[in-house]
This record gives structure tokens, C-alpha cells and sequence, in this order.
């Protein structure tokens, strides 16, 4: 609830040039009614461009395994931002990624080092598609505002972030599904175009689920990797971990060739990477 309602005191610093921050309770006080429909409406939102820091390692290695077109679907993708991870430009220790004059440029703390021969590999990619409950549509100004507004103000590094990669979506949108993952994966698997590989991936999206309902994805997944090869990277869940870490680990698989597997492990928000392979 209080991040809600901070969430709804930016939104009104956004829209209205209000400055909420110099005397908050007199905005409380002033806009509370605007605020209870704000809480009531509005789930917390944030869509992690830096998450892709950690997971493009995970997507070359599928790349290179697969040896053809990626075709991606991002369970909880929020507005889609980590569906282009390709768009975006990429420092690590051993090289760079991406496309020259990308308008996002990721880099981070790098605990154990991605190989500079997985750098080499390129990615084409197909197919763009998420499903999420609650898209957020930033090719409108209302969607812009309201991811933006659970971004902390102070936080200029993130806002800006945010603000170019939704410029590069804006020029080439991937494909928002509204609905419930669990219930549509299993047709949206049976859809998938057997010349790519379709790569399912999540982050910071399935511990949203109860265990029943995860172990439904799981099935569903695996029930798809028997009719043809399947993709998958996630950001685990604190119940998947085998040893208590630092941050969650990001497992890989390809099945069926490849069982799950766990590559890295990396800060919730993509911050800092401890890739092993
Ligand atoms: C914390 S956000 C993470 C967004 C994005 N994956 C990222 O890492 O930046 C979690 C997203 O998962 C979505 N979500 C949670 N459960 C879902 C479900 N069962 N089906 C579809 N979307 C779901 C929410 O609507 C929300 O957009």
C-alpha cells in the first residue's frame, strides 16, 4: 500500500506539475480521493530494462545451442521492454553486444565473467510476444506515465533508462497478450512455428503464483518440450533454490537435450551478474 501511494504521488507529479514531494502530506490531503482510486486501481508496476544484463548471456547460449531464430515469449513482460533485449547495447568485462548506436547501453557489476566467445554469438530474432495480466501499453502517453510513476523520482539513472527504452519499443512494438499465463501457455505453446525455437522466459514474474499453479507452468512446459524443442530462462524462485545465495539464480534449459540448469546468479534488479555457464 505505501508503495501505491508513493507510486500515485509521482503519477501526479507527472501529470499535473504538482510537486508532491516538497510538503507530501498537504498532496495527500488535497488529492485524497484521487489517491484511493489511484491505490485501489493500480498494482505496482515496474518493468526492469537492466534485468536484460543478466539474461542475454542465457539468450546467447540458447542461440548457440539452437543454431537458429530465437522466437521469444515472456511470461509477465509488464509493457514488453525485455522482449527487444536484442535493441539494446551491452558492456561486459570480456566485450560488448548489440547494435552500435543502441539508445540503451546495459552494464553492471560483474561477479564472475561472461566468456568473450558467448559475446561472439549473434541473436536473430523472430517472434516477440509476452502475456500478462495487466499489460502496459506505453505507446500511450497514460502507459509511459504510469510505469514510469513506480520508478523513484530520485532515481535518474533508472527514469532515463526507462525513458530510451521505451522510445525503442515505441519504433517497433512487440506483441501484448491479456490474459492469464498459466491458462494460455499451454495453445500459445501448441502455436509456436517449428522452424524457430520458441524460448519461453520469466523474471520476477512467477513468484507471483502459489506452488500449484507454478507447477502447472512447469507440466505445461514440459508437456511442449516432447512434441519439439523447447527454450527456457528464469530468474528462480526463493522456494527453487538449492542453496541460499545472494541473489536469485537464472536457470537455462533446452529441452529435451538439455535439462535445467542454473548459469548464473544475478541481483533482482540485473544490477550485478555471477555468470558461470
Ligand atoms: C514485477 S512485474 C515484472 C515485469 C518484467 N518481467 C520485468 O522483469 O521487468 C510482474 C509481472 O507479472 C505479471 N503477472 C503475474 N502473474 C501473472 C499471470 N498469472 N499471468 C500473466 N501475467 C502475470 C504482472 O501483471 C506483472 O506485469
Amino acid at each position: 500500500m505505501p508503495i501505491r501511494i508513493l507510486g500515485g504521488l509521482h503519477y501526479l507529479a507527472l501529470s499535473d506539475g504538482i510537486d508532491p514531494w516538497f510538503a507530501p502530506h498537504e498532496v495527500v490531503a488535497q488529492h485524497r480521493d484521487w489517491l484511493e482510486r489511484f491505490v485501489a486501481e493500480h498494482d505496482v508496476q515496474t518493468n526492469e530494462v537492466q534485468r536484460c544484463f543478466a539474461l542475454l548471456p542465457a539468450f546467447l547460449e540458447l542461440a548457440r545451442a539452437g543454431g537458429r531464430r530465437l522466437d521469444l515469449l515472456e511470461l509477465g513482460p509488464s509493457a514488453g521492454l525485455n522482449l527487444l533485449f536484442d535493441r539494446y547495447g551491452y558492456r561486459y568485462r570480456n566485450g560488448i553486444w548489440g547494435p552500435a548506436d543502441a539508445a540503451v547501453v546495459l552494464a553492471g557489476e560483474e561477479r564472475g565473467a561472461v566468456p568473450g566467445q558467448l559475446l561472439a554469438v549473434e541473436a536473430d530474432i523472430g517472434r516477440r510476444q509476452g502475456v500478462d495480466l495487466n499489460p502496459v501499453d506505453v505507446t500511450t502517453d497514460e502507459g509511459v506515465r504510469l510505469l514510469t510513476s513506480f520508478v523513484w523520482a530520485d532515481q535518474w539513472h533508472r527514469l532515463e533508462r526507462l525513458r530510451r527504452a521505451i522510445a525503442v519499443l515505441r519504433a517497433d512494438p512487440p506483441e501484448l497478450i491479456r490474459g492469464d499465463y498459466v491458462e494460455l501457455l499451454p495453445q500459445l505453446l501448441a502455436d509456436r512455428d517449428p522452424d524457430g525455437l520458441t524460448v519461453v522466459f520469466q523474471t520476477a514474474s512467477t513468484l507471483y503464483l502459489d506452488r500449484e499453479r507454478y507447477d502447472q507452468v512447469r507440466t505445461t512446459l514440459r508437456d511442449a518440450a516432447r512434441a519439439a524443442p523447447l527454450g527456457w530462462i528464469s530468474m528462480q524462485r526463493w522456494d527453487e533454490e538449492d542453496e541460499a545465495g545472494d541473489g536469485p539464480p537464472l536457470e537455462v534449459a533446452l529441452w529435451p537435450e538439455r535439462d535445467v540448469r542454473v548459469v548464473a546468479r544475478m541481483g533482482p534488479h540485473g544490477e550485478w551478474l555471477d555468470y558461470f555457464g
